[in-house]
């Protein structure tokens, strides 16, 4: 039996907990126009998959990443040890991010402060002339099917691409780039946690089996849209 929460017990040694691949985080960097000892922030790190591509993409960059959960924290920080001090992972609350960051980078996890709220936090950690790149659930353009409704009941908030943008205006960005990141890096996220879930499930306590069924219904939920079910990735920057 693991001494971990049920939760952590599928979610850990997982690479990522939310969709997304290395070609997304190349795809962005070459939208900006960042100096090689860049300040780079990863915020909601997670286990640390895009920090370890962030470093590898930017050898001399200096990257902080923050995730709320000492246990991600663990992970990301063992994943990261090979490239030394200039890249380090804490426990904080991204909410609160400290020094001027040239690049802040977010997959997944701006819509726990909301975006244009987190845009706004965002903006006095940003240095000048400083880029914000996140992900965040989008909805297709036109009439929405009741898979891809279902997949996101729990994320009412969830719109289309343009109303992702308004959101960004709304806090006096602008959009730079947009991509989709649908199909394969969710596929990257589901089928590790498929194979956890299939290993936990011949030993579950009822607690464990709660979250293992919860798990399994998001992964069902996704298989049964998953041409439809995407995030957005956006590079913004302030305006003006
Ligand atoms: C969907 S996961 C994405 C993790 C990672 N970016 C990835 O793609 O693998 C969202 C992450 O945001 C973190 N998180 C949520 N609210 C946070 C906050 N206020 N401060 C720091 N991290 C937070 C969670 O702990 C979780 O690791």
């Amino acid at each position: 039996m693991s001494d971990l929460p049920p939760f952590f017990q599928v979610h850990s040694g997982l690479d990522r907990e939310g969709p997304g691949c290395p070609a997304d985080v190349a795809w962005a960097l070459g939208q900006v126009d960042l100096l090689a000892k860049a300040r780079v922030c990863d915020a909601g790190c997670g286990p640390g998959a895009d920090t370890v591509t962030l470093a590898e993409l930017m050898p001399e960059a200096r990257i902080d990443a923050v995730d709320k959960f000492a246990h991600f924290v663990d992970e990301a920080q063992q994943r990261v040890r090979r490239f030394g001090p200039r890249v380090q992972v804490r426990q904080g609350d991204m909410a609160a991010l400290g020094a001027p960051y040239d690049l802040i980078w977010c997959a997944g996890a701006l819509y726990f402060l909301g975006v244009t709220e987190g845009l706004l936090t965002w903006r006095t950690a940003l240095a000048p002339g400083g880029t914000i790149v996140f992900s965040e659930p989008c909805l297709p353009d036109g009439p929405v099917s009741p898979a891809v409704r279902d997949f996101w009941a729990e994320y009412p908030q969830a719109t289309d691409l343009a109303g992702i943008e308004s959101r960004v205006t709304a806090a006096g960005f602008e959009v730079i780039a947009t991509r989709q990141i649908v199909g394969a890096p969710w596929e990257a996220y589901y089928t590790p946690m498929q194979a956890k879930i299939d290993v936990l499930r011949a030993q579950a306590d009822p607690a464990l089996t709660e979250v293992l069924d919860e798990c399994q219904r998001e992964i069902d939920l996704w298989r049964a849209a998953s041409d439809q079910v995407a995030y957005a990735l956006l590079v913004v920057r302030p305006k003006g």
